[in-house]
Parts: structure tokens; sequence; C-alpha cells
């Protein structure tokens, strides 16, 4: 079966235009949305398939980074992956997908990442739901509150390197949170159609406390703040900016953002007016697990050893055993080992993650082991809910 597939990841301008056309396709997308988006993210980081001579799949590679325990693991972001529909359903998408992650191995990428459209194709090659990414709403008449403490100010959008500055401490401390690729970060700060973007920053011009990016819409019945991107990192910064889109209720019904399952700012809202009004899991795979097991951090003051065995279909150097252990808030991987916490590479991305505890993985029989190994692993993977406020 594999030998009707070639694997290309060097693109040449024709194939470029091939592969632009059945993406275009595949998403509904125009000629100048691909324009944009190839240049965005690199032609060198798009692959593709051929099969009877014809560009029939292809998909795209972010490198970037993620946080995990403090630490940010250089991580491969996945995206529109997509098979011409005269080739589908005869393993293209599948064959991509694992030359694609074999290729990563290859390159020493620890954890690759996606938001999936179908859970079934991304299984089969490794990735399990590991995290949150949640749509939320406010109507603005509910916000109500007064912070007249701290400065608002609007800046342009030319220099990304005081968002970025903000964004990385807040980024830090926020399990899943991306180190953005650039051409996320030219997503959230560039107009397109002439839509106006609007930038603030909090608090004093030496040292803002948080920043607010944001675009308003106009719809027949409903306006809407809709937020590309904050970042807040105290209290009185949260509250200005509550009390900044609340001054907006004369014109506009609600402000809407995407982010985590849980929010430490709306605890200052004095009501539960908010709601989440749709969510999506993303998907992670480890592509190394002993990489994936020591670039991540660990909470700190734990001195412990867990002795994992593990299982991987794809990638025969990740089946065995390892030890991982930890100390001072960084975990030492080594093979071998008593094997007491038996589990599956896909099993291990909701673990690793944090986005299951290993006692609700054990339930769900994604993993076998010893009670002291399950307590081990959950101190080692404690920590808050993983999540993204970016989608690729
Ligand atoms: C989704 C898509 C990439 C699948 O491509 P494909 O080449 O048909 O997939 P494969 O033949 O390699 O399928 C591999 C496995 O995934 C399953 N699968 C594929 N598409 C599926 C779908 N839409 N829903 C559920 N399962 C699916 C297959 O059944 C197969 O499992 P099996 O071997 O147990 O039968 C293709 O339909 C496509 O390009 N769709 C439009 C773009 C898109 O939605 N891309 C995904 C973005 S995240």
């Amino acid at each position: 079966m594999t030998s009707q597939f070639e694997y290309f990841s060097a693109i040449d301008a024709q194939d470029s235009e091939k592969l632009g056309a059945v993406i275009q396709q595949c998403f509904g997308s125009s000629p100048d949305d691909w324009e944009r988006y190839h240049k965005r993210i690199g032609i060198e980081n798009f692959r593709l398939l051929r099969q009877e001579g014809q560009v029939s799949a292809g998909l795209a590679i972010y490198h970037m980074g993620q946080c995990y325990g403090g630490q940010i693991v250089p991580m491969a972001g996945i995206a529109a992956v997509g098979v011409a529909p005269e080739y589908r359903g005869k393993g293209a998408a599948y064959e991509i997908l694992s030359q694609t992650i074999q290729e990563l191995y290859r390159q020493k990428v620890p954890i690759s990442a996606l938001y999936p459209a179908t859970q079934v194709l991304y299984r089969k090659v490794g990735y399990e739901q590991a995290g949150s990414y949640c749509r939320w709403e406010l109507p603005l008449p509910s916000i109500q509150i007064q912070a007249r403490s701290m400065t608002i100010h609007r800046v342009n959008t030319d220099d990304r390197s005081i968002f970025e500055a903000i964004y990385t401490r807040q980024a830090q401390v926020n399990n899943g949170n991306l180190a953005r690729h650039q051409a996320i970060w030219q997503r959230i700060l560039e107009s397109e159609k002439e839509q106006a973007v609007y930038a603030y920053l909090i608090g004093s011009g030496s040292e803002p406390e948080g920043y607010i990016i944001f675009t308003q819409e106009r719809g027949e019945k409903e306006s809407a703040i809709a937020i590309r991107d904050w970042a807040i990192l105290t209290a009185e910064a949260a509250k200005c900016i509550w009390m900044f889109f609340g001054n907006h209720r004369s014109q506009i019904n609600k402000v809407y953002w995407q982010g985590s399952l849980s929010n430490p700012f709306l605890l200052l809202l004095p009501e539960q007016t908010t709601k989440i009004v749709w969510q999506m899991i993303w998907m992670l795979r480890i592509i190394d697990v002993p990489l994936a097991l020591s670039k991540r951090g660990y909470p700190t003051g734990i001195e412990a050893e867990l002795h994992l065995e593990v299982r991987d279909n794809l990638l025969e150097a990740n089946n065995g055993k390892f030890s991982v252990q930890v100390s001072n808030g960084r975990g030492e991987v080594r093979p071998g080992g008593q094997g007491t916490f038996q589990i599956d590479v896909r099993g291990l991305a909701p673990l690793y993650t944090g986005f299951l505890s290993p006692r609700q993985l054990q339930q769900m029989g994604y993993l076998k082991a010893t009670p002291g190994a399950l307590d081990t692993a959950t101190l080692l993977f404690s920590g808050d809910r993983p999540w993204m406020a970016d989608f690729f």
C-alpha cells in the first residue's frame, strides 16, 4: 500500500501551486488566502504527497513552542491537513501524517499539537486529547466595574515586542500556552479587509501590566468586541480592562474571546454572566518520549522517580522502559527501570499536559500502574489545566 505514495519535504514553485489548489478546495479558501497563508508559514514548512504523479495531499508545520511546568518545549503544530477528494478514503492522510511524524522525530522535535476535524484519523498516528480551547462570551451591561486607579492608552501594532514581553510572562505560567510562531503574531496584529485593529496597553508606559488587541464587529442584531489577544498580569489591570469594555455598552452588546476552561479574570466580575459558547479539545502527540519528558518542567520541591513502560506502534525508539528522575523542577530520563507505569504513547499525551489525571486515565483503561507509581505520576504531572488561546 505504502509504495503508491511519495512523500516530499522540498516543494518547488509548480508543486506549491498544485498544493495550493488542493488546500483551497479542502478548506473552501481563496487563492489570496493561500498566498497569504503559505507566505506567513514559509513553503519550506509544508509537506506533500504524490500519487500517480499528482499532488494528492498536503499539510503545514508551525515550528514553535508550548509551555509546560514553566519550561518552553519545542512543538510542531500541524495544520491544513488536506487530501484531494478523489484520493480520500485510501490512507493518504494516514500516510502523510505518519511520514511527517517520523521526520519530526529525526529532527528531534519532542511534541506535536493540532486541532482535529476528526479524532479518528489523528488517534491512528498517536495523537490524543490534551487541552482546551473555549469561546467565551460576556454581555457588556453585566460588567459593572469601576476601576480608575490605572490608565489605559492606545498604541499602534507595528512593534510586537511590547506585547510579546507581557504575553511571555503570562504564557510561561499557563500549561499549553504557545511560544508563538510569527504567523500567529501576524494574524493577531495585522488588519485584514481593512478592518481596524485596536491595541491598548494598561498601566504606565515603562512597565505596562497588560494589553488588549481587538476588533469590533457590527451584526444585524448584535455588535461585539472580538478579542484577538490579551494578557493581564495584575488584578488592577484586569479590573481596568473590564471597565474599559463596559464603557462600550451604549453601542456594543458583548465581548468574546478564546482561551482556557476557567479564567481567573472572571473572579473580578460581580456575577456569573459569562458563558462558554463552544469548545474544542486540541490533541498532542509525544514524538520523542525521553526528550519530551526531559524538556518539560515539573513541580519544584518534589524529588521523585517514575518508571515508565511505553508502547508506540509508529515510532520504534519510543518503545520500552524509561525512568524519569525529577529533582529541582527538572526531569532526567534514562532507558531501563522497573516499568511500573505502563502506558501507550497516546495515553501519555493527556498525562504529559495535565489534561487528565493518572487516576482518570487508569479508569478509562489508558494505563496500568502500581499504586505507588500512580501517586508519583499524580504529583509530577499536577498543575493548571492546559489551554491555548490560538487556533492554527
Ligand atoms: C480528513 C481527511 C484529511 C481524511 O483524509 P483521507 O485520506 O480520506 O483519510 P485516510 O484514508 O488516511 O483515513 C485514515 C483513517 O481516518 C479515518 N477518517 C478519515 N476521515 C475521517 C472523517 N472525516 N471522520 C472519521 N474518520 C475519518 C478513516 O476511516 C481511516 O480509519 P480506518 O483505517 O479505521 O478506516 C480528508 O477527508 C480531507 O482532506 N478533508 C477535508 C479537509 C479536512 O477536514 N482536514 C482535516 C483538518 S484537521
